[in-house]
């Protein structure tokens, strides 16, 4: 007889789901283990350490790791650790180093992990210590078209089969160029907000009419971009799709318009076009026709705290989240439109974004009502197109038959629950890969 498992959070044939888990330090405990223990976790990007030895200073989860590049050009994310007594041995952001000096008792590390150098090893060790085994603790690395991502699973699939058919429409944005991609950035801050409320919220554009009517206004006023209705919004041919705790947005058009990103407004529009136009044979080569001509990624989120482009969600408790806002330009792009885009991207999704503030004061609510000793007791309501959704002949996933649904995140917190009730990757399902991947581009870029 099968075991009952330990969480059971939503239910899916009524959409309810279950609020203390936004808010209770003993989910959140579970959750640093169970699934920023497992899943494979976005950490950066290779522009952040381009040269050798370069280095950058990140999270996984609330741990603090250095993505490095060592002197051969692979990389590394080792945790920032001392294994003597724990200090940390990078105290800075990013930068160049061979090494790692630990400013405790000064055990030196090269910037592959390896303990290197031992002060007193012979007079205060007796040449006893085994430094083999002190190296920094290292997570698998494996990077996707320029983003790296890193598990301390030892058993966990390639991040290739973790992305799935996700990629089939991530590619769609970030392996678009044969130059790849570069980050700049980040932004940083901390919300009040459960690290999920955001999460879910890369496939609520319900919200988006009601929520940013006064900034939609002033981008139709400013920007000139098309008006925000309902009615717009529910009858929009825009769909979503769910593959491997993924949840992709994505609009479907043969209109060849470049896809909106922010920086787009009537005054740059000519540059976005002429852009789109010199780039298209070359994004038909990479993606095919089907991809670079008609599908255009719109919010998404890379399961469990990857959302919106390179934006990292690092919980901080279970009522914090710090975050780290990426913008992610095609290297080889005008500079004027990296400007541009830069720009509207903080403009509108940065610290003081129009659209952020928006959002982050929902998230910050929902937060809080999960503190609430008498609503914690009535569940969230996630009911939205129910049995609506299901395989589509064109595009991979589970794709919901309207744009306006809650299928992708009734299925996002079904994903939390396969992490939080595994032992292991063994009892992880994993979505086939069935995606026609049509055109050169491949996880490498
Ligand atoms: S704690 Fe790092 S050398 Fe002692
Ligand atoms: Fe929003």
């Amino acid at each position: 007889m099968r075991a009952t498992p330990k969480y059971v959070v939503i239910d899916p044939t009524a959409g309810k789901i279950d609020r203390r888990i936004f808010s209770e330090q003993a989910i959140y405990d579970d959750e640093m283990a169970k699934i920023f223990g497992q899943a494979w976790l976005m950490i950066g990007h290779e522009s952040l350490v381009p040269a050798v030895d370069d280095f950058f200073h990140t999270y996984m989860g609330e741990d603090p790791v250095i993505l490095t590049r060592d002197g051969q050009g692979r990389l590394h994310a080792l945790l920032n650790m001392c294994r003597h007594r724990g200090n940390r041995v990078c105290r800075v952001d990013d930068g160049n180093a061979k090494r790692f000096m630990c400013t405790y008792h000064g055990w030196t590390y090269r910037n592959d992990g390896a303990l290197e150098h031992v002060p007193g090893e012979s007079e205060a060790y007796y040449d006893a210590l085994d430094k083999p085994s002190l190296g920094l603790i290292e997570a698998r690395v494996e990077t996707y078209a320029g983003i790296v991502f890193a598990t301390w699973a030892k058993d966990a699939p390639s991040l290739e089969a973790y992305l799935g058919d996700a990629r089939w429409y991530l590619d769609t944005v970030f392996n678009r160029r044969d130059g790849g991609m570069q980050a700049l950035g980040p932004m940083k801050w901390l919300e009040p907000v459960n690290w999920k409320t955001m999460v879910d919220n890369c496939s609520d554009n319900y919200h988006v009419p009601t929520s940013h009517l006064s900034s939609a206004r002033v981008q139709s006023r400013y920007l000139g971009r098309p008006r925000l209705s309902h009615e717009d919004q529910f009858a929009s041919p825009n769909k979503h799709a769910f593959v491997n705790g993924h949840s992709i947005t994505f609009r479907d058009a043969d209109d060849n318009a470049p896809r909106y990103m922010h920086g787009v407004s009537k005054d740059t529009m000519r540059l976005f076009q002429e852009y789109h136009d010199a780039t298209m044979p070359e994004i038909e080569r990479r993606l095919g026709t089907l991809r670079a001509r008609r599908v255009q990624l719109a919010n998404h989120s890379i399961f469990p705290n990857g959302i919106l482009g390179l934006r990292l969600a690092l919980p901080r408790g279970p009522l914090k989240t710090e975050f780290w806002h990426f913008v992610l330009v095609d290297r080889d792009m005008p500079e004027e439109l990296k400007r541009v885009i830069r720009i509207g991207s903080q403009a509108n999704n940065g610290a003081a974004g129009m659209f952020e503030q928006d959002d982050v004061d929902n998230w910050r609510q929902v937060t809080e009502a999960s503190t609430s000793r008498l609503g914690r007791r009535h569940p969230q309501d996630l009911s939205m197109g129910i049995g609506h959704a299901g395989l589509h002949p064109d595009y991979p996933g589970f794709v919901s038959e309207r744009y306006i649904s809650e299928n992708n995140q009734r299925l996002f917190y079904r994903r939390w629950e396969d992490f939080m009730n595994a032992e292991s990757w063994a009892t992880i399902p994993l979505d086939p890969v069935e995606a026609n991947f049509e055109g050169t581009a491949t996880m490498q870029g």
